[in-house]
C-alpha cells in the first residue's frame, strides 16, 4: 500500500452520501433521477455489498417509489408478488389474504442483495459517482454551510469532500450518527428479550410467507429467491443454537410449523438475530440527514427495516430537490417528522406482532395465558374486518 498524502485531494458536491446499503443506493437513484448531483461513499468492496443477504420483502409503499420515480424496468423486473400470509397456530394452518385485505396493494419478494445489485447497475448505467472501498471515512463541520468528508480510497490517498447537504446512510454501526454532539438527539433503544436462530438453506422456498406459532417456540420460513430459504427459530436464553446440529435445526422446525414433510437441505449461512428496537430522534442535526438503519432499527417482525430505510431516502430525495432546485425548505425541515411518525408506527406494530408469535405456550408459568392470547390476537384477524384492514394495511406498507 501507497503512504497517504498528506494534503487531500479537494472536491465538491451538492449531497455526499455516507454508505451504499438500500437507504444510500435508493437516495442515489432517486437524486440522479432529480436532475441532483451526489457522490457514494461505501466502506466495503463492491461485491461484498452485493453479496450481502439480509432482507426478502418489499413491501407495497416502499416499491412504489419505483414506479413513481419511473424505475420500474430497472429495479422491480419479475418481482413476484406476496400472496397470503399463512400463520400455523399448533401446526393448524390459517391463511390472511393480505393483498386483497389491503385493498390490491401486494408486496414484493425482492432478496435484498437483489435490490442492490440492481440499484447498483442502474446507478453504473446512469454514470453515477460510487465509490466503494472508501476507509477512514469522517464528517465535518456538520452545522457549516458547507460541511465535509474525508476518507482514503483503497490505494491510501486521502480525499476531502465538500458537500451542500450529507446523508448518513450507514447503517447502526456508521460513522456519521457519532458525529452529532451529545445532547442534540434523544436516543430511545428496546430490547425486546427475544433472539432468534437464523438459517439460510438450500431448501425450496414456501408457497407463501409462512409464520408457525408453537408451544415450541416461533420459527418461520420465508423465500429468498427460486431455490433458497430463510428460517427463523426462537430460541431459550439458555440455549446455545449454533451449536445445533442439523437434524435438531430440521426436527424443531417440523414441529413448530407442524409439517413432518419439510424437506430439508444444505445450511449455508447461520447466524443470531437479537430482537432490538433503536430510534434517534430527530432524524437531523444541521446539513446532516440520517436515513434507514442508521436513524432506526426495528426487529424483522412484519419486515419494515429496509422498507424504512427506503422511504426514508424517498423523503429526503423529495425534500433535497425542493431545497436545491426551488429554495424551499419546507421538506427537509418537516423530514424527521415525517419519517419519525412511520418509524414509530412500524415499531408498535413490530412490537404488537412479536407478542404474538413468541413464547405461546412454553413450560413457564406464563406460557399457557400468552398461548391464549396469540389465538385471541390470530382470531380477531379473522373475525374483524376492521382489525384485519388495519394489519393489513401496516403489512403493505403506510402512506
Ligand atoms: P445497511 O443495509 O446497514 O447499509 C449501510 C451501509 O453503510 C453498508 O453498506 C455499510 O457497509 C456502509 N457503512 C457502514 N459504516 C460505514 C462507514 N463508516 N463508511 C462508509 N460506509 C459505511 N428489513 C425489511 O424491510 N424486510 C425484511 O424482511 C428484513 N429482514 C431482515 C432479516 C435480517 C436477518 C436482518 C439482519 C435484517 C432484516 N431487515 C429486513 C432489515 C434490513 O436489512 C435493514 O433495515 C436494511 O439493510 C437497512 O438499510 P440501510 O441502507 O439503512 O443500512
Ligand atoms: C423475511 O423475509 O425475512 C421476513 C418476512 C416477513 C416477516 C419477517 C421477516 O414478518
Amino acid at each position: 500500500m501507497t503512504e497517504p498524502l498528506s494534503e487531500p485531494l479537494p472536491e465538491s458536491t451538492t449531497v455526499a452520501i455516507v454508505g451504499a446499503g438500500p437507504a444510500g443506493l435508493t437516495l442515489a437513484i432517486l437524486l440522479h433521477t432529480l436532475g441532483i448531483d451526489c457522490v457514494v461513499l461505501e466502506q466495503r468492496d463492491r461485491s461484498h455489498v452485493e453479496q450481502r443477504q439480509r432482507a426478502g420483502v418489499l413491501d407495497y409503499r416502499a416499491g412504489r417509489i419505483f414506479s413513481d420515480f419511473g424505475l420500474a424496468g430497472p429495479i422491480l423486473a419479475d418481482a413476484p408478488p406476496d400472496s397470503h400470509l399463512e400463520i400455523r397456530f399448533d401446526g393448524v394452518p390459517r391463511l390472511l389474504d393480505v393483498p386483497a385485505l389491503a385493498g390490491g396493494r401486494h408486496s414484493r419478494i425482492v432478496p435484498q442483495q437483489l435490490l442492490v445489485r440492481r440499484l447498483i447497475a442502474a446507478l453504473d448505467e446512469r454514470g453515477a459517482d460510487l465509490r466503494f472501498d472508501a476507509r477512514d471515512v469522517a464528517v465535518h463541520d456538520l452545522d457549516a454551510t458547507r460541511p465535509r468528508v474525508t476518507y482514503r480510497d483503497a490505494a491510501g490517498v486521502a480525499h476531502e469532500v465538500a458537500c451542500d447537504y450529507l446523508a448518513g446512510c450507514d447503517g447502526y454501526h456508521g460513522v456519521t450518527r457519532r458525529g452529532i454532539p451529545e445532547g442534540a438527539i434523544t436516543t430511545y433503544s428496546f430490547d425486546h428479550g427475544i433472539r432468534w436462530l437464523t438459517v439460510l438453506a438450500d431448501s425450496p422456498p414456501p408457497r407463501r410467507p409462512l409464520m408457525g406459532i408453537s408451544p415450541a417456540g416461533f420459527a418461520a420460513q420465508f423465500a429468498r429467491g427460486p431455490r433458497a430459504s430463510r428460517f427463523y427459530l426462537q430460541y431459550r436464553p439458555d440455549e446455545d443454537p449454533l451449536r445445533w446440529d442439523e437434524e435438531r435445526i430440521w426436527s424443531q422446525l417440523r414441529l413448530r410449523l407442524g409439517d413432518e414433510a419439510l424437506p430439508g437441505g444444505p445450511v449455508t449461512e447461520r447466524d443470531i438475530v437479537a430482537m432490538r428496537s433503536f430510534v434517534v430522534e430527530p432524524m437531523s442535526y444541521g446539513r446532516l440527514f440520517l436515513v434507514g438503519d442508521a436513524a432506526h432499527i426495528i426487529t424483522p417482525m412484519g419486515a419494515k427495516g429496509m422498507n424504512l430505510a427506503l422511504t426514508d431516502a424517498e423523503a429526503l430525495a423529495r425534500g433535497l430537490a425542493a431545497a436545491v432546485r426551488d429554495g424551499d425548505d419546507s421538506g427537509l425541515r418537516g423530514y424527521s417528522a415525517t419519517c419519525l411518525e412511520r418509524t414509530w408506527d412500524y415499531q408498535e406494530f413490530s412490537r404488537w406482532f412479536s407478542e404474538m408469535v413468541h413464547d405461546a405456550g412454553d413450560g413457564s408459568q406464563v406460557g399457557p395465558f400468552r398461548h391464549r392470547l396469540a389465538q385471541a390476537r390470530l382470531d380477531r384477524l379473522f373475525r374483524s374486518a376492521p382489525a384485519a384492514a388495519a394489519f393489513a394495511d401496516l403489512m403493505a406498507g403506510t402512506d
